[in-house]
């Protein structure tokens, strides 16, 4: 069957998204197995986006258990949808559309709520986070995977350049959601979590290293993220800062990130696993 035309287009951050996806595929796909997840269980991955984890958590659920995944955009639905496609019977996923302010779920219907990177995109995170807890059965989690825009990817720039891109994502952050931190949902969460009556048990942290020569994956995302940060932070950057940002993201310059042969790259993200009260 092919999956319907999307109504919408895709976000901005789409393509930089799948772009992650595919270059730290593996290590975000540890996170997911951190998650316990006895067999049989019931999980709802909102907001799904493109389906990436609910099939990671489908995989791994696979034959005993349910993934129902959920979003509110017709566009990342489609994407899903052809994403599980591919996955055949080894994927038991439900697609709903859904505002994960008002879930469309009985108290209780799942055993775990899983929400990758979504807190900057939902305004009123423990609102969110408290609905998917209401779904959740006492006694269940709610699994949220974040990071920041600080130290989602660090790559060994000069330091005067880190220091100064530090700044400026500051500053744009301020100026898009009036907060320094706006861009950095991950040092929230766990204060997200207790507002939205949950218990936090766990937090681990997952590190990524990838070192040059940087395969196809990851020099697409590097160029996909450079880009991004750039639009980000141009206006708040002295010159000097600007010009050094862009030498790093020419593939053309030997001293660029993608020709440097010592030039290094982490991502870091955060699981948080926290339990609703029985
Ligand atoms: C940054 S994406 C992350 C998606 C996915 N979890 C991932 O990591 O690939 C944020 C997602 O939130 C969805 N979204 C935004 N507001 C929403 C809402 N109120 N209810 C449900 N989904 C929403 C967007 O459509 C998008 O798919």
């Amino acid at each position: 069957m092919r999956p319907d035309p999307p109504t919408e287009a895709l976000p901005d951050y789409s393509a930089s998204l799948r772009a992650f996806h595919r270059a730290f595929g593996r290590d975000l796909r540890r996170a997911v197995r951190a998650v316990p997840l006895p067999p049989g269980s019931r999980v709802l991955d909102v907001p799904c986006g493109d389906g990436f984890y609910t099939a990671a958590l489908a995989r791994r659920l696979y034959p005993f258990g349910r993934v129902t995944a959920a979003d509110l955009s017709d566009a990342y639905l489609a994407a899903a949808r052809t994403r599980f496609a591919r996955l055949g019977r080894a994927a038991d996923v439900a697609l709903v559309k859904a505002d994960a302010y008002r879930l469309p779920f009985r108290d209780g219907e799942f055993d775990v709520a899983w929400c990758a990177r979504s807190l900057i995109t939902l305004d009123d995170p423990v609102a969110a986070l408290a609905e998917m807890g209401r779904v959740v059965r006492p006694g269940g989690l709610v699994a949220v995977l974040e990071d920041d825009e600080f130290h989602r990817v660090v790559a060994n720039v000069p330091v005067g350049l880190e220091l100064e891109l530090h700044r400026a994502v500051a500053e744009a952050a301020r100026e898009r959601y009036g907060s320094r931190t706006g861009l950095s949902p991950a040092r929230r969460v766990s204060r997200y979590l207790l507002e939205a009556g949950l218990r936090l048990e766990r937090r681990t942290t997952f590190a990524a290293d990838r070192d040059a020569p940087f395969d196809p994956a990851v020099r697409r995302y590097l160029r996909a993220m450079m880009r991004e940060t750039r639009d980000l932070v141009a206006k708040h950057l002295p010159p000097v800062a600007l010009a050094a940002l862009d030498r790093e993201a020419d593939p053309g310059h030997a001293g660029s990130l993608f020709r440097r042969p010592d030039a290094e790259l982490t991502c870091f993200t955060t699981l948080f696993l926290a339990r609703k009260p029985e």
